[in-house]
């Protein structure tokens, strides 16, 4: 186990909301050892003493479970170092020290480039591991190019390009739940799966993040990493192993049957919108356009939704839905998988069986499947629902995350290859919204949506 982190970017919301939190769990779960060292690198030009004044604030603010003693040693064990991401000395100082150091980069994309090449001029060493946040560039090239830099200078198994999503036990339970029964794997394809729908829709607005979001919006935010990754869960063939190599293997296996969209494609099956003013219970929420920091004219999309198909002997007929949006009436964070009806009903008129739909519940975690059963009346259909709920997380997703890359499990961060997949998938859409050619529809904050204005693909049974 690698027993020092450096964080660049320690001031920022990452690690405000995230990197801290996963620490103090870390440490509540006893995984930090008393050699771990943590730096904490940012732009500000802060003593110690502030940082940890502000650290303290964020782990009461987004860690308030983990016990306050623990928070503490998190706290003042931070050494804080103000830091030119671009400047290898002041790098090279920060990073200086007894063995192999994990790096974490919780920056900007736009910075990874420059933050990669000072890492490279600076010099890691040697076993060092080096962390970068998603979006994994803006677009393949990018991604082709960021991979290249790294390749320069460390080997693959060294570089962790987190999805969190991976690392939330809701998410793995996809596997468990396909893998580790019998009744679900023989009929796991499209012969009768209709439908997937994987939506990660948020009541959460811009919360303070325009830094962040404002010209990447909801497409590369969620669509080209998290969601795509969950797609792959869903749809891999079954790897030999849950090791770094089967499972990665597998998950590209699906990203490179993703059928190529065509224009017509993305004009008939994507969609993208953002939120106007409005009220989500009973907070009022200002349009995104005029969210503080926000440029108008980077018509950023907080909504997006792609259909994808997969040509593969288990999937070629069956429709991946893909959907995440900001600002929304109500959370809705599942994997909805939509079976296709029971080819004959032997009840007369009596009633309408619904097809059957095996939910994931994201978060709020959750197993649902619905069926059709008899009700009081014989041969009276009713439908009934089957529920499993699952114990709370022993980490939080990004403790989990931390965890892995101090112990250097890859099999949960994205490979060099599996980036640039996912971007290829992408790559049309992104061509045609960058031409306008799909409208920006507006929904209010606090409603379900943009109306489908467009001609969605027909929805299979
Ligand atoms: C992040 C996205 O990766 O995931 C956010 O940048 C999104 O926009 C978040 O809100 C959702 O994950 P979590 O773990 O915060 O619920």
């Amino acid at each position: 186990m690698i027993d020092r982190l450096v964080i660049f970017g320690a001031t920022g919301d990452l690690s405000a909301r995230y990197l801290l939190p996963a620490l103090a769990a870390l440490r509540t779960a006893g995984h930090l050892g008393d050699r771990f060292q943590l730096t904490c690198a940012g732009r500000q030009d802060w003593h110690n003493e502030q940082f940890q004044h502000w650290a303290a604030a964020q782990l009461d603010r987004h860690g308030g479970s983990w016990p306050t003693d623990l928070r503490e040693a998190i706290v003042t064990s931070a050494r804080y170092r103000r830091v030119d991401i671009t400047d290898p000395a002041q790098v090279a100082s920060v990073i200086a020290g007894d063995g192999p150091v994990a790096v974490y980069l919780a920056l900007p994309p736009a910075l990874f480039p420059a933050a990669v090449t000072t890492l490279h001029q600076a010099g890691l060493p040697p076993g060092s591991r080096i962390v970068l946040e998603k979006p994994f560039g803006e677009d393949l090239d990018s991604a082709e190019e960021l991979n290249r830099l790294l390749a320069d200078f460390v080997p693959e198994q060294a570089v962790f390009r987190v999805d969190h999503f991976l690392a939330m036990t809701t998410v793995q339970n996809v596997l468990g739940s396909r893998l580790a029964n019998r009744v679900l794997e023989p009929i796991w394809n499209s012969a009768h799966i209709a439908e997937v729908e994987i939506v990660w829709d948020e009541c959460l607005t811009l919360e303070g993040r325009a830094g962040y979001y404002d010209g990447v919006g909801a497409l590369k935010d969620m669509v080209q990493n998290h969601l795509l990754q969950l797609l792959c869960l869903v749809a891999m063939e079954p790897p030999i192993s849950l090791g770094e190599r089967d499972l990665r293997d597998r998950k590209v296996d699906v990203l490179r049957s993703v059928r190529a969209l065509t224009e017509k494609d993305v004009l008939r099956r994507t969609r993208r919108a953002r939120y106007k003013a409005g009220r989500i219970g009973d907070r009022t929420v200002p349009a995104y356009a005029d969210e503080e920091g926000v440029d108008p004219g980077h018509r950023t999309e907080t909504f997006a939704e792609v259909e994808l198909e997969l040509d593969s002997w288990r999937w070629s007929g069956t429709i991946f839905r893909l959907r995440s949006g900001k600002a929304l009436g109500n959370d809705r964070k599942e994997i909805a998988v939509r079976f296709r009806p029971v080819p004959h009903l032997p009840f007369g008129h009596s009633g309408q069986a619904r097809p059957n739909v095996l939910r994931f519940g994201l978060d709020p975690e959750g197993l649902t499947l619905d069926l059709t059963g008899i009700g009081s009346r014989a041969q009276t259909l009713v439908p009934l629902t089957l529920t499993a709920q699952m114990g709370p997380p022993d980490l939080p997703a990004y403790g989990q995350v931390l965890l892995d890359v101090l112990n250097g499990n890859a099999a949960l961060s994205i490979r060099g290859d599996e980036a640039e997949e996912s971007w290829q998938v992408l790559t049309p859409v992104l061509s045609a919204w960058s031409e306008d050619l799909v409208p920006l529809q507006e929904y209010p904050a606090g409603s379900d949506g943009p109306t489908l204005q467009q001609q969605p693909a027909p929805r299979l049974a």
